[in-house]
């Protein structure tokens, strides 16, 4: 009504009070008309402005359909511009400013989304140029792994199962557990990095482990009663990653794999450990081999033994490999302590056990003799391929 009023009563003004009466009768109706094709095409215009803002497609195909409904010849636009006829002269700007604003904003939607497709399309179709390239090479195992596996394999025929642990332990299990007293300097041997430290009980410390033996130490505590019986005899090995503070050079690293092995029974003794570690031996490096025991000392086991082999190079008669002495340390055993027996819930007086823990790098550098440790962890596949065949 605020747009057509004001030209009527100008226009009514001027005419008599006959002309004013049939203008009042007459002109409003007429200007009603026009107001509500001007508002209905108005109103029509917002909405599809609306509309078009809020457009989405999902492929190509949606797109088209948007372009169809709304530019199209047949379109809703097209629609429009037939109904702009309709419109009163002085409004047509306005209303067709209105029009050509709609269009444009159609016509850049339905572009912007045809574009969104096609890169979406022409992405979901790139090439991927982290793959590995064709021929796929066929991977070996690394020789940690081959060696590992045969120990388990050789352990596993004379009955014994595997067990696994955090490499992320309490000191409760690595040390204390183990019968190393707090202060005692057998710690220093095994000096290894720590993630919390409670310097008034060393038991809560969090460390990485330092052997494979916390394995041990939580197997025992679960494998008794109350008043210290076994549930089962215990006879497992622990394979795994342990952690030392060692500087890293050729011969030592910050962290090498172990595997460890326990028994623990009734009546278990010295004559069954050397037996199975014999048996081990001859299965690993050659049914000539011999095997050599040398008192040592661990704080988990009571007696202790390194274990040595017959060199395998010079078959005992001393070469530059065995330092001339004929023989090679492979690894360290020991009846196990009653403390620990006791620490872990487990009655001394009546089992008894053994336990032995080698570093699988020792072992894979006396069959394959890779002269720097550090190829191990240095993932040069031309190293890795040398392992093709044994794998
Ligand atoms: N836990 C010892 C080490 O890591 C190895 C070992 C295990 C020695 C069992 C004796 C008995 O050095």
């Amino acid at each position: 009504m605020h747009i057509i009023t004001p030209i009527f009563y100008r226009a009514a003004a001027n005419f008599s009070l006959f002309t004013l009466h049939f203008s009042l009768f007459v002109v409003p109706l007429h200007a009603n008309l026009i107001k509500i094709v001007i508002m209905s095409i108005i109103d029509k215009i917002d909405d599809l402005l609306k509309e078009v803002q809020e457009l989405s497609a999902k492929n190509a195909d949606e797109v088209e359909q948007l372009r169809l409904k709304y530019l199209s010849k047949k379109g809703e636009i097209t629609a429009l511009m037939n109904d702009f006829r309709e419109v009163a002269a002085d409004q047509k700007k306005t209303v067709g400013m209105k029009i050509n604003e709609l269009k444009t904003l159609a016509t850049e939607r339905i572009n912007q989304l045809r574009e969104d497709c096609q890169s979406q399309e022409s992405s979901d179709e790139a090439i991927d140029l982290t793959r590995t390239p064709y021929p796929i090479k066929l991977g070996t195992r690394h020789p940690l792994t081959i060696v590992t596996n045969e120990i388990i394999d050789i352990f596993s025929r004379m009955g014994f199962v595997l067990a696994d642990g955090p490499e992320v332990e309490d000191d409760l299990h690595v040390f204390t557990k183990m019968n190393f007293a707090a202060d005692h300097p057998a710690r220093d041997m095994q000096d290894t990095f720590f993630v919390s430290q409670h310097p008034n009980d060393v038991t809560k410390n969090i460390l990485l482990r330092s052997h494979t033996s916390s394995v041990q130490a939580r197997i025992m505590e679960q494998m008794h009663t109350e008043d210290g019986k076994l549930t089962s005899p215990i006879r497992v090995i622990c394979p795994g990653r342990v952690y030392r503070n060692e500087a890293i050079t050729a011969r030592a690293h910050c962290f090498f794999h172990q595997v460890e092995g326990l028994y623990i029974d009734k009546n278990v003794s010295f004559t069954d450990l050397k037996q199975v570690l014999l048996s081990f031996a001859r299965e690993m490096f050659g049914p000539d081999t011999d095997i050599r025991l040398r008192p040592s000392y661990f704080p988990f086991t009571e007696p202790s033994a390194e274990m040595d082999i017959s060199c395998f190079i010079c078959g005992g008669e001393g070469c530059g490999f065995c330092k001339h002495t004929g023989w090679v340390e492979i690894l360290g055993c020991g009846m196990v302590d009653p403390n620990v027996l006791e620490l872990c819930g487990i009655d001394s007086k009546e089992y008894s056990g053994y336990a032995f823990g080698m570093g699988v790098e020792r072992i894979t550098n006396l069959k394959y003799r890779v002269s720097d440790l550090r190829m191990f962890s240095e993932n040069d596949t031309r190293f890795l391929e040398e392992f093709e065949a044994a794998g």
